[in-house]
């Protein structure tokens, strides 16, 4: 659907929102325009859950920082989730630094936090090849407002329970699921800095005795928007299970079947066989149901059926501005081979 047309840019689709500049446009005019329409902007941000800017002409990190600011004036820039993520500026990162094979499911940023952030960005500074590297979202109010009530009562009467094992500062590299060091995650070595952080975001410490650092937390499954009161479905299940990457890369492999995905939901499969192995509070992340006991596996697949479901995937264009609200709606990655794709992040 297009809403406006004129001379500059155009405007039209539900999801996300699409504000396209007919040629390229002076990034200050976009500036300009995001400032003067602010309570528009606002307001079609809430309703559609995404805006997507495209073609004008953003091509650096500060340029998309101007962006950024221009609807969210405050951003933040620590980062307490569980991707490897370089900073360009002081408030730009690269979205992942992990390897492009890998899956990241769908996801509110950071939803396991005790201030989890309200708006997201990501620009494309270097989208990766045709068919390959997008940032699919999801509406996880619909997947809320669509799940099946007998799952969805499971859920909400259980609650959830989060584990993530992070290694000892300096420690070598464990098998492809082990996360980063504490004190890459915290920026500290200084443990009792660590601990503030973790009370404040509602983590529960548990100081291992191989020097690494096992972090609890409990999260109900679903949130309340803050403005418009619309629950969404809202919780770190999709990453953290250990079935995960298996129940993302079956899918991925419906959605893209080529050799390379197959021959990667295969080594899924063998990691999954041997991490099951291990006790579950070892894992390098797991979801349990908030008293400890797990969650069963055809309610998970229930829930990734819908986000897949419900999944927009559309490809990157360069210079490309996705702004995302974070309590509405989720964002991943598809895989991708090439090296040099470049996708930026910040958030408010
Ligand atoms: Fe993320």
């Amino acid at each position: 659907m297009t809403y406006l047309t004129n001379d500059n840019y155009k405007i039209y689709g539900d999801f996300p929102l699409t504000i396209e500049a007919n040629k390229n446009q002076n990034l200050n005019l976009l500036v300009a325009w995001l400032h003067q329409e602010k309570k528009r902007v606002a307001k079609a941000l809430l309703e559609h859950g995404a805006i997507r800017f495209r073609h004008f002409d953003i091509s650096t990190p500060e340029a998309f920082e101007k962006v950024a600011r221009a609807i969210a004036p405050i951003l933040k820039n620590d980062y307490l989730g569980t991707s490897p993520r370089d900073a360009v500026t002081d408030y730009v990162f690269h979205a992942s630094e992990l390897p492009g094979y890998f899956p990241i499911p769908q996801h509110c940023e950071m939803s396991f936090c005790a201030n989890p952030p309200e708006f997201l960005f990501f620009s494309a500074m270097n989208p990766s090849e045709q068919n390959s590297g997008e940032t699919p979202i999801c509406d996880m109010r619909e997947v809320w407002r669509q799940m099946d009530p007998h799952v969805q009562e499971r859920f909400s009467a259980r609650g959830m329970k989060n584990v993530r094992n992070y290694s000892a500062p300096g420690a070598p590299a464990g098998d492809q699921m082990q996360l980063k060091s504490w004190d890459e995650m915290f920026q500290s070595t200084d443990k009792a800095i660590v601990e503030k952080k973790c009370e404040e975001e509602g983590f529960e410490p548990e100081w291992k005795e191989d020097g690494g650092l096992r972090l609890w937390g409990t999260q109900k499954v679903s949130k309340q928007h803050p403005l418009s009161g619309i629950e969404a479905w809202y919780n770190h299940l999709a990453v953290f299970h250990v079935s995960s990457p298996v129940g993302e890369y079956q899918r991925i492999c419906n959605f893209r079947p080529t050799a390379n995905n197959e021959s990667i939901l295969e080594m899924a499969r063998s990691l999954e066989k041997s991490m099951r192995e291990k006790p579950a509070e070892d894992l390098s992340m797991h979801t349990f149901y908030e008293d400890g006991s797990e969650i069963p596996e055809e309610d998970i697949e229930h829930v990734r059926d819908l986000i897949w479901k419900n999944l927009h995937v559309s490809a990157w264009q360069k210079g490309d501005v996705l702004a995302i609200d974070n309590a509405s709606v989720s964002h991943g990655r598809l895989p991708y081979k090439n090296e040099d794709r470049e996708i930026l992040v910040c958030w408010s």
